[in-house]
């Protein structure tokens, strides 16, 4: 039963979809997302990626697309670098989207997710807004989620609001594939790594939570140029080690996806 009488939407066409979500913003959800998309597609999936955040959404500009996007010119959902992308900032800018309640929400996704044309996909990546209120709850509660990756960095202020965002998933008994820290450290010039916002918190997380660790990303200004130039750093960068970390993430979110049963229940929180 959902509260607020809101129904699950049907989506037999897509295998697996994950939601990348966090309790804080700013953490890096919309660059895990779509790099984690890309590095999807680039082992031969066929893979959609959902900009779901109504409040700020900034997948478009991070594969260089701006402003709206006219529906009678343009099909939707968009390509970009071998993937589907669609994004509530393509038709409603985001100060009208900002009063949008539940039903709302639920209206533009039945849109979004049933009525366009996406194919069949094996993934479908929904980068979620920040939070955990009301906006958060609709679409984890909408959309068929297969399971959410839950994005922190190192603070202690990221990781609490990180295990709001675990347990939101546990409450609508959606499984969480585990937990990724971002910005998790730099390297110098001088090949040293420094903890800039503390160290091993995201796995600290992980271990009181028992939801699985998988991964450190680095911070490099590089995600930054890359975020903001259209061309994430799976595709600016290949070489780089944030696209090999991303890579490795994909290939975990795969594996784990292909082991988890699918009604696991979600481990304790306390
Ligand atoms: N590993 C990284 N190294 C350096 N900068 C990063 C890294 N990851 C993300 N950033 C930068 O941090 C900023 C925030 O990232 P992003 O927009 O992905 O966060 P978000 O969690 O989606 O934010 P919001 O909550 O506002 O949706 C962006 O400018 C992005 O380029
Ligand atoms: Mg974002």
């Amino acid at each position: 039963m959902q509260p607020g009488g809101l129904p699950k939407l049907s989506l037999p066409n897509m295998k697996n979809i994950v939601a990348v979500a966090s309790g804080k913003g700013g953490v890096g959800k919309s660059t895990v997302s779509t790099n984690l998309a890309l590095a999807l597609a680039g082992m031969g999936f066929k893979v959609g990626l959902l900009d779901a955040d109504i409040y700020g959404p900034s997948v478009p500009l991070m594969l260089g697309i701006q402003g709206q996007v006219d529906q009678s010119t343009t099909p939707l959902p968009l390509d970009r670098h071998g993937i589907k992308l669609m994004s509530m900032g393509f038709l409603v800018p985001p100060e009208k989207a900002v009063i949008w309640r539940g039903p709302m929400i639920h209206r533009a996704l039945t849109q979004f997710l049933s009525d366009l044309p996406w194919g069949e996909l094996d993934y479908l990546i929904v980068d979620m807004p920040p939070g955990t209120g009301d906006a958060q709850l609709t679409l984890t509660q909408s959309v068929p989620l297969t399971a959410a990756v839950v994005v922190t960095t190192p603070q202690e202020v990221s990781l609490i609001d990180a295990r709001k965002g675990l347990e939101m998933f546990r409450e609508v008994r959606v499984p969480v594939l585990g937990i990724i820290e971002n910005m998790s450290y730099f390297v110098g010039d001088d090949g040293k790594r420094y903890d800039i916002f503390g160290h091993g918190g995201g796995q600290r997380l992980a271990d009181a939570t028992g939801v699985p660790f998988l991964g450190a990303i680095p911070i490099d200004p590089k995600v930054v140029q890359s975020g903001d130039s259209g061309a994430p750093m799976v595709i600016s960068h290949p070489e780089s080690p944030v696209a090999a970390a991303y890579r490795d993430l994909a290939g975990v979110v795969v594996k784990n996806l292909a082991q988890a049963p699918q009604e696991a229940p979600l481990p304790s929180l306390s």
